[in-house]
């Protein structure tokens, strides 16, 4: 199969250089072009991007010249990891060019015509986008995925959501130093400290995960039933955001079949075989101090969903501790099975 061609908008930034590696070896998938800020355009790949992944910066990239984020000269299919200040304008500028637009940029996740997307979760919510199409007059499209937070949390909530009807959901975060992109949380705030305070953040989590669990009918989302209470807070780790979550259920449950449940879903990227799902998008764990960001951040390739520590909870009914790869499940690896989910369903043809 002739590999479809991507653009990169912010190839520049952290969430662009995974974008950069995780397409290095793509078997449907090749960048053929990078581009930034001002700053970085017309230098070579190399030389604007400061590369702070452990996994080497691709050969065929580091020659690529930077270009400024313009629609015209780039492929069809553009993947965003922009700066939210300027990710509004571009992504539309670029949809009404005729792109299709995958997004990990907070700016159009909430539009009421854009998918939000967790393919393992809401697959069916990508029909929006006919509704989008034909209420903006445009023939390209935005998609987007949540929040490097909010990911995490409702991959653990919807196999619960579908098995018992979730009521309440309290969920406190413990996010890595990466989540804030490059150069990031200054060392002096963050050095032996914890930061209580995420700009937004609260705010996104409430809204998505009531967005991705909420129902498409007649072209719209109606919000999830059930109540969430986010509180999040900046910790020095690496990658991985950690949350402790609480919970309580619609109908009765014992603590077995949550961790059944966990264990056995399976969704359409899986019965599909898309190149970057995870066989298990849960994984289990039954040690009593796991899981650990520092040990479980990359399970399934950074696609899993790790959750342990699962006990009745006084307050509420259960609670359980979750982590996730904020830069890959979170971020480019959550805009390459959502590009994947849509070649499969053919809007990329
Ligand atoms: N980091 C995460 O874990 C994560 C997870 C989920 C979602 N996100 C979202 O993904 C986006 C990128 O995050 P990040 O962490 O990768 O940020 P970042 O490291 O700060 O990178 C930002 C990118 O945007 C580009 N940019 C900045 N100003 C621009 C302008 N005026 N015109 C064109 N390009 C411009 C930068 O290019 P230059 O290098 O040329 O300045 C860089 O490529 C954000 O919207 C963020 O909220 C991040």
């Amino acid at each position: 199969m002739k590999k479809i061609e991507v653009g990169i908008l912010g190839a520049t930034g952290m969430v662009g250089q995974r974008f950069v590696s995780m397409l290095e070896h793509h078997p449907w998938f090749e960048a053929t072009w990078l581009a930034a800020s001002d700053r970085s355009a017309g230098k070579k790949y190399s030389e604007a991007c400061s590369w702070r992944l452990r996994e080497p910066m691709p050969a065929a990239a580091r020659d690529m010249m930077v270009y400024e984020c313009k629609p015209g000269k780039a492929p069809m299919l553009v993947f965003s990891s922009l700066d939210s200040s300027v990710a509004g304008e571009i992504e539309k500028e670029f949809a009404r060019a005729g792109h299709v637009v995958v997004s990990n940029s907070s700016n159009h996740r909430m539009d009421p015509d854009v998918p939000l997307l967790i393919p393992e979760v809401n697959p069916d919510h990508l029909a929006l986008v006919r509704t989008q199409r034909k209420q903006r007059g445009w023939k390209g499209m935005i998609v987007t995925n949540p929040n490097c937070t909010t990911v995490g949390l409702v991959m653990s909530l919807a196999p619960l959501e579908r098995a018992f009807g979730l009521e309440k959901v309290l969920m406190t975060s413990m996010q890595a130093v990466s989540g804030a992109g490059y150069p990031g949380v200054p060392t002096l705030d963050v050095l032996a400290n914890v930061i209580p305070h995420i700009s937004g953040e609260e705010e996104k989590v409430e809204r998505e995960a009531h967005k991705l669990l909420g129902k498409l009918n007649d072209g719209q989302i109606s919000k999830g039933d059930f109540i969430v209470s986010a509180h999040c807070n900046r910790v020095l780790v690496e990658d991985g955001h950690t949350e402790s979550v609480s919970i309580s259920l619609k109908t009765r449950a014992a603590l077995e079949d949550l961790i059944e449940a966990w264990r056995k879903f399976r969704a359409l990227p899986q019965e599909r075989g898309l190149p970057t799902a995870p066989k298990h998008p849960i994984i289990v764990r039954e040690e009593r101090d796991r899981p650990q960001p520092k040990f479980d951040v990359n399970a399934e390739g950074g696609m899993a969903a790790v959750i342990g520590r699962a006990r009745p909870c006084p307050v509420l009914q259960f609670k359980y501790t979750t982590v996730s790869h904020n830069t890959i499940r979170g971020a480019a690896g959550a805009a390459l099975l959502n590009a994947e989910l849509m070649k499969s369903e053919g809007y990329l043809d």
